[in-house]
C-alpha cells in the first residue's frame, strides 16, 4: 500500500514527491555579512540527500534593517546570488525541492549584534524579551520595505529555489502589522482591521507581480498569536487575514503561533537549562554581564513555569490548521511538535492540513523523511530545546546529549 505522507502535494506550478516538510529553521550558519558559507550548504545536503519532498530555509532578510542575528544570510542583494544559486544547485542535484523563507524582523533583533543603529517596527513599542526599543517606520520605510520583499522574492526565482516563503507570523515585522498589541498607528497603517492588514497585502501583491502567477508563493502565519498580554490575534480574525492574502496571490499557507512575547507555545517542549545556554552559547551572549546575570537567575523558576506551561505535544498547531483548511482552498502546511509517522499520518488523513513540516526533529534527525520511507527510525528528538536556546550565535545543530552516537553513526554511514 502506497505511504500516504508521500502522495504528490502540488503547489501552484510545484510538484511536491510528499506531505513531510523540513521548515524554517535559522542556521547561524552564513558568513557575517549574510553569504551562504560552506557549513550552511553542509547543514543542508543530509536534508537533500534523504529527498525530504521540501526543504524551506532559515529566515533569510530581505534588506539590512531587518536582519535577525549573527550570522544570518541575506537576499538583500545580487551580490548573495552566486552562494544562494549553489544551495538551491545542491539541493536539487539531489532531487529534492527548496523554498527560500524572506523576512523582515522587525523590532524581534538586538540591533547592536546586527549592526543597525535601531530597529524598526510598526510603532515605538518595547519588545520585553529581546529589550528592544523600536521607531515607528515611515511612510516611506514602508513603501522600501514593499520593494525590498519584491526584489528579495525575484532574487530568490532567480537563484533557482522552488518557491518563496514570506514570513508572516512569529511576531516579525508583518505579523507585527496585523497585531493590535505591536500596530499603533493612527495613519492607514494602523487601527481597523483593512488597516493593519495593508502592509502584508502590499508585500504579497507585490510580490506576486514580480514573480508572476504560476511562481509558488507561500506565507508562514499565526493560527493564534497566543500573546500573554492584551491584543493579540484568535483564530477567527488569523483566518480572514488567510482569506485576504490568497486573494492577493498566495498559493499555500504554513499555520505556525505565538510572537517571542507569547512565551514559548511556538516550541512546546522542555525548558531545562534554557537560559543557562541562551547566555553561554546564544543571543544572550552578546549581552552586558548584568543582564546575563539576572537573566541567569530566571533560568530554574522559568524552566519549572515552561515544562508545565507549554509541554511537548505532537501537532501542537493542528486545530487551528483544521480551522484554516475550512476556508481556503489552497494547500495547509501544519508546523508543530511532528515526530511520529502515526502523528503526522494523523494530522494528514483526519484532513487537519496538507503536509506536516518539521523544525526540531529534524534538525535531530535530518534523514527523517529516507527514514519515513523505508519505515525505519533515526534519532528521536525529545525536545529538549538546546538547539533553539543557542540560535543566533553558534551554529544550530543537535546537541540533544543522548542523541550524539546515534547521530554521528548515522550521518557517517551516509558519508556525511
Ligand atoms: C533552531 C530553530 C530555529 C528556527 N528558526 C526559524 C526561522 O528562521 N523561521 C521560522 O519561521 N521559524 C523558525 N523556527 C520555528 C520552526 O520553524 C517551527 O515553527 C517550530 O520549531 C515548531 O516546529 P517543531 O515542533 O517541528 O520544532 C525555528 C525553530 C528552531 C528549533
Amino acid at each position: 500500500m502506497s505511504n500516504p505522507l508521500f502522495a504528490p502535494l502540488r503547489i501552484n506550478t510545484l510538484e511536491i514527491a510528499g506531505r513531510v516538510f523540513k521548515t524554517a529553521t535559522t542556521e547561524t550558519l552564513a558568513t557575517e555579512d549574510g553569504f551562504i558559507s560552506e557549513e550552511y550548504l553542509r547543514f543542508y545536503e543530509p536534508f537533500a540527500w534523504a529527498k525530504t519532498p521540501l526543504i524551506i530555509t532559515g529566515n533569510m532578510y530581505v534588506g539590512r534593517s531587518g536582519k535577525p542575528t549573527f550570522r544570518s544570510p541575506g537576499i538583500d542583494n545580487d551580490d548573495k546570488l552566486s552562494g544562494l544559486r549553489r544551495l538551491t544547485q545542491m539541493v536539487h542535484g539531489h532531487g529534492a525541492k527548496i523554498v527560500a523563507q524572506i523576512n523582515h524582523v522587525g523590532r524581534q533583533t538586538n540591533p547592536k549584534v546586527v549592526g543597525i543603529g535601531t530597529a524598526l517596527a510598526p510603532s515605538a513599542v518595547r519588545e520585553m524579551t529581546t529589550f528592544t526599543k523600536p521607531r515607528a517606520m515611515t511612510l516611506d520605510e514602508i513603501k522600501r520595505t514593499v520593494e525590498e520583499f519584491a526584489a528579495a522574492a525575484k532574487r530568490a526565482q532567480d537563484a533557482g529555489f522552488d518557491g518563496v516563503q514570506v514570513h508572516v507570523s512569529h511576531g516579525y515585522l508583518l505579523c507585527e502589522f496585523l497585531t493590535p498589541h505591536t500596530n499603533r498607528r493612527t495613519d492607514e497603517y494602523g487601527g481597523s482591521f483593512d488597516n493593519r492588514l495593508r502592509l502584508p497585502r502590499e508585500v504579497i501583491r507585490a510580490v506576486r507581480a514580480r514573480v508572476g502567477p504560476e511562481y509558488p508563493v507561500l506565507i508562514k502565519l499565526n493560527g493564534a498569536d497566543k500573546l500573554m498580554v492584551k491584543g493579540g490575534l484568535g483564530t477567527p480574525e488569523l483566518v480572514e487575514i488567510a482569506k485576504a492574502l490568497v486573494s492577493d496571490g498566495v498559493d499555500a499557507i504554513e499555520v505556525s503561533c505565538a510572537h517571542y512575547e507569547s512565551g514559548f507555545p511556538m516550541l512546546c517542549g522542555k525548558f531545562d537549562g534554557f537560559i543557562k545556554t541562551q547566555i553561554k552559547h546564544g543571543q544572550g551572549a552578546f549581552l552586558p554581564k548584568w543582564r546575563q546575570s539576572l537573566m541567569g537567575l530566571m533560568d530554574g523558576p522559568l524552566a519549572r513555569y515552561a515544562n508545565r506551561k507549554w509541554p511537548t505535544q505532537e501537532g501542537f498547531n493542528l486545530e487551528a490548521a483544521r480551522a484554516f483548511k475550512a476556508a481556503v482552498s489552497v494547500p495547509i502546511i501544519c508546523v508543530g511538535g511532528f515526530n511520529t509517522p502515526e502523528g503526522m499520518r494523523y494530522a494528514v488523513a483526519s484532513g487537519g492540513t496538507d503536509a506536516v513540516s518539521i523544525a526540531r526533529a529534524m534538525v535531530a534527525d535530518p534523514l527523517m523523511a529516507k527514514h519515513l520511507r523505508e519505515g525505519s527510525s533515526g534519532p528521536r528528538c525529545d525536545y529538549c530545546n538546546l538547539c533553539v536556546a543557542r540560535g543566533g550565535r553558534d551554529g544550530l545543530n543537535c546537541v540533544n546529549p543522548a542523541l550524539q552516537v546515534q547521530r554521528r553513526e548515522m550521518l557517517k554511514a551516509a558519508g556525511f
